[in-house]
């Protein structure tokens, strides 16, 4: 057993429970000329024996992922937009006149609706080329890491908030105190703080090991967040199971009393205990299914080397970067990949050094085999490329397990 460091929650011990070796930014797409080093660390996963929070080891200096380059559009599925627009229908029709902020708006996909319909909101979005596209399309946003200090500021120029909203992007922030803090400030007494992130049991339960990067700091269950909203006044009083980005929860906390728990939550709890999902020896299991998808993985690709057939990826995700650096799986078993987002095309995936073509390059012609990294987004893409398979295209996918479908 390795203890390395306190849990960034409650300060108890972590245990390692698994290792995906050195890994790079997920997100550093390299230009092909580019010469300097590329920035590594230890991509390993501990939990905490007291709060039982799912988290990194080791943490990546923030700016050193979120900046003006971050080249993660939101916007890049219609399927998410969908999700965002009817979160934001949703907000509306709950509540009349409210003051709406969300923390990581990115593009503005979901900020960008209550703009039209002349909803006050705020974004906080420190990734300045994201942010822009969000101002682009009159969304009010500040290029700034939401903390506790920031929040202070809000409440006193804006007011407090009815809602507080972040998506996919909670989870990214080892310095969580901070936020709940702020959390705590900004909201307003009949206000809720509404996050969705990657589920622990859907992890778990998939072996979806690529949800582990240098982004996706925290692992939540009903659980953890619980324990991680109590010393801030915060309870969580509802959930709700998504089935975006491969299985996500939506929680939702208010001010101590000011809402009854849903049986949703109890629900939740009780199936986590049962499962034992956040226990050590259940996530050692799953970094032994992890390494073994990593074997099967390697070989489909090398025997399909072997026999001359052509292989192409699909979405250069940032959960890519797991793979393919945990894999060891390079442009020799995988030539080049392809992706809609205009800032990654032309570039090389981080660490593993894979060109990124766009979704033109796919059917030029067609590979024979193409490996689905953003799975998460499957019936969206398959249906998008139907004439892939039509023209005997297999697609290979490594969640739940490694099979040709
Ligand atoms: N909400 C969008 C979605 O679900 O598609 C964007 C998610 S993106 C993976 C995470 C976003 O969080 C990035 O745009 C990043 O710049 C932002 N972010 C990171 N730390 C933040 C912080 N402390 N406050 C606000 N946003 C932050
Ligand atoms: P995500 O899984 O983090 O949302 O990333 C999805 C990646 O896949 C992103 O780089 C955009 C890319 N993508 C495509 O190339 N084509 C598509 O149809 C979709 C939905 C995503
Ligand atoms: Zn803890």
């Amino acid at each position: 057993m390795e203890i390395k460091m306190r849990c960034r929650i409650c300060s108890g011990r972590l245990e390692q429970v698994a290792d995906f070796g050195r890994q790079p930014l997920s997100d550093a797409f390299r230009e092909p000329a580019e010469q300097r080093a590329e920035f590594f660390f230890r991509l390993a996963v501990g939990v905490c024996g007291s709060c039982s929070m799912v988290q990194l080891m080791e943490e990546v200096p923030r700016e050193r992922m979120f900046h003006d380059g971050y080249p993660y559009l939101s916007s890049g599925s219609s399927v998410m937009r969908e999700h965002f627009a009817g979160f934001a229908q949703r907000v509306m029709s709950e509540r009349s006149d409210p003051f709406v902020v969300e923390l990581g708006c990115n593009d503005g996909v979901m900020l960008g609706n209550l703009a039209r319909a002349g909803v006050r909101h705020l974004g906080v979005e420190p990734s300045g080329g994201v942010a822009d596209r969000a101002a682009a399309q009159g969304v009010r946003v500040c290029k700034e890491f939401f903390e506790s200090g920031v929040a202070e500021r809000i409440r006193a120029t804006d007011g407090p908030a009815d809602v507080i909203y972040a998506a996919n992007t909670l989870c990214h922030i080892p310095y969580i105190g901070s936020i709940l803090r702020g959390v705590a400030t900004l909201l307003g007494p009949d206000g809720v703080f509404v996050f969705e992130d990657p589920y622990l049991g859907d992890v778990v339960r998939l072996t979806s090991f690529d949800q582990i990067y240098d982004e996706h700091f925290f692992l939540f269950s009903a659980g953890s967040v619980q324990r991680m909203a109590a010393p801030y006044g915060l309870e969580l009083v509802d959930v709700e199971r998504l089935d975006v980005h491969g299985g996500e929860v939506r929680y939702t906390l208010a001010g101590k009393g000011a809402r009854e728990q849903s049986a949703a939550v109890r629900d939740l709890l009780a199936d986590e205990a049962a499962q034992g999902i956040a226990t050590a020896a259940a996530l050692r299991a799953f970094a032994g299914r992890a390494a073994d998808n990593r074997d099967r993985l390697v070989a489909l690709l090398t025997e399909l080397r072997e026999r001359g057939a052509s292989v192409a990826g699909y979405g250069a995700t940032a959960k890519s970067a797991t793979v393919l650096n945990y894999c060891g799986i390079g442009p020799d078993l995988i030539p080049f990949i392809v992706d809609t987002t205009p800032a990654k095309q032309g570039r090389l995936t981080p660490g593993s050094h894979i060109p990124i073509r766009g979704p033109e390059a796919f059917r030029d012609p067609y590979p024979d085999y193409a490996v689905l990294f953003a799975w998460n987004h499957a019936a969206e893409i398959m249906a998008k490329e139907r004439e892939f398979r039509e023209a005997g295209g297999q697609w290979i996918l490594y969640v739940p397990e490694v099979h040709v479908a």
